[in-house]
């Protein structure tokens, strides 16, 4: 660990944002099952609010109070057509998810979303969807994105891209097939899809074989709304993990965490890195597990780590990379193509940012390969991020040893973690 003299450590117990992945899925579900929800702690971000619209836009009563939402749920069939087109912004999850969902409803809709999102490649679920009878009309395999909602047809899907996005999506249309749909996941993504499924009552099915996942859904049944408290984000909350890490005389509790077996990857990376990473408390709460992570500066090593990481942590390869420029032996992330598409090409920005802040590193067949340094010499300060949330914390975080940073465009944090620069400068002075 090189020394610093930015700040005098990174200390307390900041609040973290509720869990993205699990906010898109409880407005998602709770709209389209029976009943009224209560969802507390729900993510306050740009991303969700426009999951949240979508649903609004489509005629779902949602009363919204802060991180509370009450969801009154009519059923599976009680969606209407929206009068405009849905915009989802900046929103992969959004996006994926709902093109499932609609093209298996009675009506016609249109997505779009920011530059960003419409650049991303959207083929990779209407492919098997129109597999199933779908009529998704792309703009060069991408957003804007017309979907003419029709009848689906029983399927069995075999995964080739590790993506809980693509699987989320299939499921939810899988609600509306009579008959049985089969998706076969070769490579395990998250599951809070399948598993919030299960609790409001679906027929579905989970089986893991060796390395592989089947999941077996029977729709048209009508799925019974529970009330949700989401918990806070792994995601979110590995930013700060990495900045009390690498930040000489830290100490920093973080509460109420997601960790998920399915997405915890971040966590074993970094523990097989010599993180002193205590987890606390451990419980199961609404069928996630939740804990406290206490963190301490610590030494760490470089590691290696295979592909199968990928498909655990991908959101957390740009906040590892800055943790791995700290270490005291070179790294080696292996498998990284998925990181190519996500709300940019965020191997190109890793690469790029790293060396605008002098870090010896290159990416060779979608390996990254880092070699730190205990003396880092600024080349360029301008870090590019493309309007990616993540490229810009994690270059925040960089920013905390080697001093600020000029992030080109930080607006785009909102659409994660809006509350990000006020949790961190709470901790060790004005380091944002
Ligand atoms: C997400 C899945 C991941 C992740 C994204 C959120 C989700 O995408 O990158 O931030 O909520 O399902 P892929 O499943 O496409 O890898």
């Amino acid at each position: 660990m090189i020394s610093n003299k930015i700040n005098e450590g990174i200390n307390g117990t900041p609040i973290m944002p509720g869990d993205k992945s699990i906010s898109h899925r409880s407005i998602i579900i709770p709209s389209i099952s029976n009943g009224v929800c209560e969802i507390n702690n729900i993510l306050q971000s740009d991303d969700v609010f426009h999951t949240m619209n979508a649903f609004k836009s489509m005629g779902v009563r949602i009363e919204e109070n802060n991180e509370r939402l009450i969801i009154y749920g009519k059923g599976l069939n009680s969606l209407q057509e929206a009068r405009n087109e849905i915009y989802l912004g900046n929103s992969g999850t959004s996006a994926r998810l709902l093109t499932g969902l609609l093209s298996a409803q009675k009506f016609k809709s249109v997505l779009n979303g920011d530059s960003s999102l419409s650049k991303r490649p959207m083929k990779r679920i209407s492919e098997p969807l129109s597999n199933m009878g779908a009529k998704i009309h792309t703009t060069n395999g991408s957003l804007p994105l017309t979907i003419d909602g029709k009848k689906l047809s029983p399927s069995n899907i075999n995964l080739e891209i590790p993506s809980a996005q693509i699987k989320s999506g299939l499921l939810l249309a899988s609600l509306y097939i009579k008959g049985e749909t089969k998706i076969t996941e070769n490579k395990i993504t998250r599951d809070h899809t399948e598993t919030m499924l299960q609790s409001f009552g679906a027929n579905i099915d989970i089986k893991k074989i060796n390395k592989k996942k089947i999941i077996t859904t029977v729709g048209q049944k009508e799925l019974q709304s529970k009330n949700i408290d989401v918990p806070n984000d792994l995601s979110s909350s590995a930013f700060f993990i990495v900045a009390a890490l690498i930040n000489k005389n830290s100490h920093l509790t973080l509460k109420n965490i997601n960790n998920n077996s399915s997405r915890n990857g971040i966590l074993l990376a970094l523990k097989k890195m010599g993180a002193k990473i205590k987890l606390k408390n451990q419980r199961n709460h609404n069928n996630e597990n939740v804990c406290d992570i206490e963190v301490v500066s610590s030494e760490l090593y470089g590691c290696d780590l295979g592909p199968e990481f990928a498909d655990l942590m991908i959101d957390e390869y740009p906040i590892l990379s800055i943790a791995a420029s700290f270490a005291n032996s070179p790294s080696i992330f292996r498998g990284l193509k998925e990181l190519r598409v996500k709300e940019s090409d965020r191997l190109k920005l890793i690469l790029l940012n790293l060396q605008n802040c002098g870090v010896d590193c290159k990416v060779e067949n979608d390996n990254l390969y880092i070699y730190p340094s205990n003396n880092y010499k600024i080349k360029n300060n301008i870090i590019q991020t493309d309007f990616d949330h993540r490229i810009a914390m994690s270059f925040c975080i960089m920013g905390t040893m080697v001093g600020p940073l000029n992030i080109d465009n930080k607006d785009s944090i909102k659409t994660s973690f809006p509350t990000f620069k006020k949790e961190l400068n709470k901790l060790g002075g004005k380091i944002f």
